[in-house]
């Protein structure tokens, strides 16, 4: 179905660029779907509900991983650390098995891949899901969290990956 843009939409380029300029923390998002692990880089992750604990990311219709995604009974967001940055690129790059070295992962209990070295994990049930122009929003409850030795954030800003450098 062609979609109509409204006639005051800004052009797709005005809207990246500016975009850029948006500063925004880097998750992976990864499941095992049918014993195969998954993933793929986001930075469209959002907390939305403190009671119930809700979590959102938005994945591209276009994505060959959202349907194992949306078939896994549940799923992880793992909260990148700052020397991180080769992991990200990897699990945003297609055709290649993003689960083998050098990334480093293991199973949790319920066998869902966590990635090692992340900041931080949110085990996650499916809560909903909701088309919105070309993406799907993504919504989480939140099952269990841990946080983990690197507290520091991996940043995507204009293109680039970098780190948080907080004021003095
Ligand atoms: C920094 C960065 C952030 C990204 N954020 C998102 C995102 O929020 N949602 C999304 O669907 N894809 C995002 N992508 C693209 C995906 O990681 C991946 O490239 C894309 O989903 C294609 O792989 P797939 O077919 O396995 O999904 C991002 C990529 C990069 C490098």
């Amino acid at each position: 179905m062609t979609e109509i843009l409204p006639r005051q939409a800004v052009a797709p380029s005005v809207f990246r660029r500016t975009l850029a300029r948006h500063a925004a923390g880097v998750v992976i998002v990864t499941a095992s779907s049918d014993g195969v692990p998954v993933g793929l880089t986001a930075t469209s992750f959002a907390s939305v509900s403190l009671e119930p604990p809700l979590v959102s990311f938005y994945v591209d219709r276009s994505s060959t991983t959202w349907p194992s995604l949306r078939g896994a009974g549940r799923f992880v967001v793992n909260i990148l650390a700052d020397d991180q940055s080769e992991t990200a690129a990897r699990f945003a790059r297609r055709g290649i098995d993003r689960f083998v070295p050098p990334t480093a992962w293991h199973l949790d209990a319920h066998g869902s891949p966590l990635l090692d070295g992340a900041s931080a994990y949110l085990h996650c049930l499916p809560h909903d899901t909701i088309g919105i122009g070309d993406h799907i929003l993504v919504v989480g409850l939140v099952v269990g969290a841990d946080t983990l030795r690197n507290p520091n954030p991996l940043l995507y800003h204009q293109g680039r990956f970098g780190r948080f450098q907080p004021h003095e």
